[in-house]
């Protein structure tokens, strides 16, 4: 099994190669830049224990197109639109799963949602019902994901409208060895993605006593 990341050579896209890579699936990291993409997706390799999956690197749309199923969207909410529409011709017969987060320019404690609601829905409508587009893994931090030698410290709400594409999905994010849960429809994603910078706004906050806080669904007290 293979993925793709576009805009994996961000830090968000970047934990996600060596996390779903360490886990056994081989991963393609995308750049508008492919040769950045080859170096980046080298040194990362680096970085894996032996008996990982691959990780190449290739512009965007090779990525997109080499892999058989699943495209993970990782590039900043400003490159959403555009960034898109260079893809759309090949994302037929695959599913797109939308991680971006709507920060407001120059504040990143708040969301400015697109008229559609969410980056979720924006994907959805751009790209037509034919290619499903599925909201996960919003609010997981990049430093978390990077750090290996730790377990990812919370749960992954996942929506979409259609049920079958976000069950694979579902079944993809389980390997990384989290928890993730059907949230709904695509407009859940208006509450996900607006909880990143509720979690930014507490890992900035002198008052927690932590940072790269998690979120999670909890079974009731025994
Ligand atoms: N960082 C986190 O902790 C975190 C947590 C949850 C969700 N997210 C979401 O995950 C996504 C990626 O986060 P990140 O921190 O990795 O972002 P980033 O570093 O700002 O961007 C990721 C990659 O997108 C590409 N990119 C940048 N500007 C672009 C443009 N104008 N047009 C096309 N591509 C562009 C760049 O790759 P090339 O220059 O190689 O093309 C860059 O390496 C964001 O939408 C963010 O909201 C991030």
């Amino acid at each position: 099994m293979s993925i793709a990341i576009i805009g994996g050579t961000g830090p968000q896209g970047k934990g996600l190669a060596l996390r779903f890579a360490r886990a056994g699936i081989d991963v393609v990291i995308g750049s508008r830049d492919g040769e950045k993409a080859e170096q980046d997706a080298k040194d990362m390799s680096q970085l894996l224990p032996s008996g990982s999956a691959s990780i190449k690197g290739m512009d965007n749309i090779e990525a997109t197109k080499t892999v058989p199923e699943i495209v993970i969207f990782a590039v900043p909410f400003s490159a959403h639109e555009v960034t898109l529409l260079a893809l759309k011709p090949h994302l037929e017969g695959k599913i797109l799963v939308d991680i971006v987060v709507p920060l407001a320019p120059g504040n990143p404690k708040a969301v400015e949602m697109p008229d559609e609601g969410s980056a979720t829905e924006a994907a959805q409508a751009l790209l037509g019902e034919s290619i499903p587009v599925v909201g996960a893994l919003h609010n997981v931090s990049a430093v978390t994901l990077n750090d290996l030698d730790h377990a990812i410290n919370c749960d992954v709400l996942v929506c979409g409208n259609q049920l079958a594409a976000k069950k694979t999905v579902m079944a993809l994010i389980d390997q990384l060895g989290v928890r993730t849960y059907n949230a709904g429809l695509a407009d859940s994603a208006r509450c996900i993605e607006a909880i990143t910078p509720i979690l930014i706004r507490l890992n900035i906050s002198k008052d927690v006593p932590f940072s790269h806080a998690g979120i999670g669904v909890l079974p009731p007290q025994a």
